[in-house]
């Protein structure tokens, strides 16, 4: 004869917050926009190989409160944007450079420091990194093949993220996230 397996948990206690929607989407968007604050943060990159990267970029700016994302080159259509990123591409402006030497006068003429997420001999650790928010900030990540252009390497701080697991490189928009996690906290701490 089988045994009833006795509950291991109560199921009402693990209901998350998905599971007590009563909004609609729209509805939990207009009312998060009502406390939604925007950081003196911006995220930059070159054009990715895969357009996942841009979407997952453009979610997590969404979230942190990143209002703009600078591209150097094409961008994807805005349709597979909004597909892969959950619709949050809507809370996101794309500012569009053509070369690296574009968007680098674009940051001296708008007071802007760079921080490049790379590694590479100039990089420090960013658990010791300090971001100076006496500048605006913009978090660049690099492309999955070549990495953050040299030209941006010269003009930037650069931050490692500590790896001690056997990979040897993060996916660039999940680095790109970790640096922006960092940022914000910093921010928030003031
Ligand atoms: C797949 S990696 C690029 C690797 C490229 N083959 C190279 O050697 O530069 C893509 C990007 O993710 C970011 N990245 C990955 N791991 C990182 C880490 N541990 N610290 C900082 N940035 C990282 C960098 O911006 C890097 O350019």
């Amino acid at each position: 004869m089988n045994t009833p397996v006795a509950p291991i948990y109560e199921k009402s206690k693990f209901r998350t917050h998905l599971s007590l929607r009563r909004k609609t989407r729209k509805q939990r968007y207009s009312e998060k926009m009502k406390s939604s604050q925007y950081l003196p943060i911006t995220i930059a990159c070159v054009n990715f190989m895969h357009d996942g990267n841009l979407a997952f970029l453009m979610r997590a700016a969404a979230c942190f409160g990143v209002k703009d994302i600078h591209v150097i080159g094409s961008v994807p259509e805005r349709a597979d944007l909004k597909h892969l990123s959950g619709s949050t591409c809507d809370f996101i402006n794309i500012v569009q450079h053509s070369t690296p030497a574009e968007f680098i006068e674009w940051a001296n003429k708008n007071d802007t420091k760079i921080v490049s997420a790379e590694m590479c001999s100039k990089s420090v650790k960013l658990r010791n990194y300090k971001f100076d928010f006496h500048q605006k900030v913009c978090i660049f990540t690099g492309h999955e093949t070549s990495g953050v252009p040299g030209e941006v390497i010269h003009v930037s701080d650069c931050v490692e993220i500590d790896m001690p697991g056997p990979g040897f490189c993060l996916n660039t928009s999940q680095a790109a996230n970790i640096v922006l996690y960092e940022a914000t906290k910093q921010f928030l701490e003031k």
